[in-house]
């Protein structure tokens, strides 16, 4: 869980605005139901429906932060293009012509919860184990495909969902969060994470499991190269 402001009424405000200005301008719709979803330290996010279509939409927390919305979208348009499974479709950065309402960028809405709510909700202790399997095999299946990282791999980044009891493959969300890396990163970044990543310590051979599957799968080694490729693992536990 991180911490942060509250998005002031200000904020909010402008943040209708624009979505319904976007809404008219580019969905040809005046009828949508904004909610607020989450907020980070850069943004707004924000479930918006019109008719059956459900979008996200991401707001600046403020004008100058705004900026970062553009980067987030090219990011994100990189990261479907070559991962489409793992992220959501990405639909627009849509600026607003008049009053100053600054920038959006829209995209598919994935109706799967993160981690911080799924684990409110359910008692997600007997997952953890495959957690751990499933965040290597799924980070290691996005590093194959796109070459890059999650650097803030914690709950509210992951979006995951229990199918016929079982952990579904896992999606993510905050794309300017993934970092061009090396297969050292995707492992530091998730071992060294803290509270949130200890099921990848405690299961650290289900984590290397998952990974080792990605390499094998998707990387096209063969389990000897995969094997190799991943003893510096031992580095991060002794279980290994
Ligand atoms: N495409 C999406 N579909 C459904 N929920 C999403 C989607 N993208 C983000 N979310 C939700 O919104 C929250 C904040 O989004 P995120 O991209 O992580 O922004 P930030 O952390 O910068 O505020 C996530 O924790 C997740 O619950
Ligand atoms: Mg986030």
């Amino acid at each position: 869980m991180v911490l942060v402001p509250e998005l002031t009424a200000e904020e909010k405000t402008r943040h209708n605005h624009l979505i319904h200005q976007y809404a008219r301008d580019e969905l040809g719709r005046e009828d949508v139901n904004i909610d607020l979803i989450g907020y980070g330290v850069h943004k707004g996010v924000y479930k918006v429906c019109s008719g059956s279509r459900g979008l996200l939409v991401a707001v600046g927390a403020s004008r100058e932060l705004d900026r970062l919305l553009l980067e987030d979208y090219v990011a994100l348009n990189e990261l479907y293009a070559n991962a489409p499974s793992f992220f959501s479709k990405p639909y627009a950065h849509y600026t607003a012509h008049t009053n100053n309402l600054g920038e959006l960028i829209s995209m598919e809405y994935i109706d799967m919860p993160d981690l911080d709510k799924l684990k409110r909700e359910t008692i997600f202790g007997p997952h953890l184990k495959d957690l751990a399997y499933r965040l290597g095999r799924d980070l290691g299946e996005v590093f194959m495909l796109t070459g890059r990282y999650s650097s803030e791999p914690h709950d509210g980044n992951v979006l995951a969902s229990i199918r016929d009891g079982k952990l579904a493959p896992l999606k993510f969300c905050d794309p300017i969060q993934f970092l061009p890396g090396d297969l050292d990163d995707v492992v530091r970044s998730v071992m060294t994470y803290g509270d949130e990543r200890r099921e990848c310590i405690s299961f650290a051979h289900k984590f290397k499991q998952g990974l080792s599957e990605a390499l094998v799968e998707v990387g096209g080694r063969n389990q000897t190269e995969a094997s190799a490729e991943l003893a510096f693992m031992t580095r991060y536990s002794s279980i290994l």
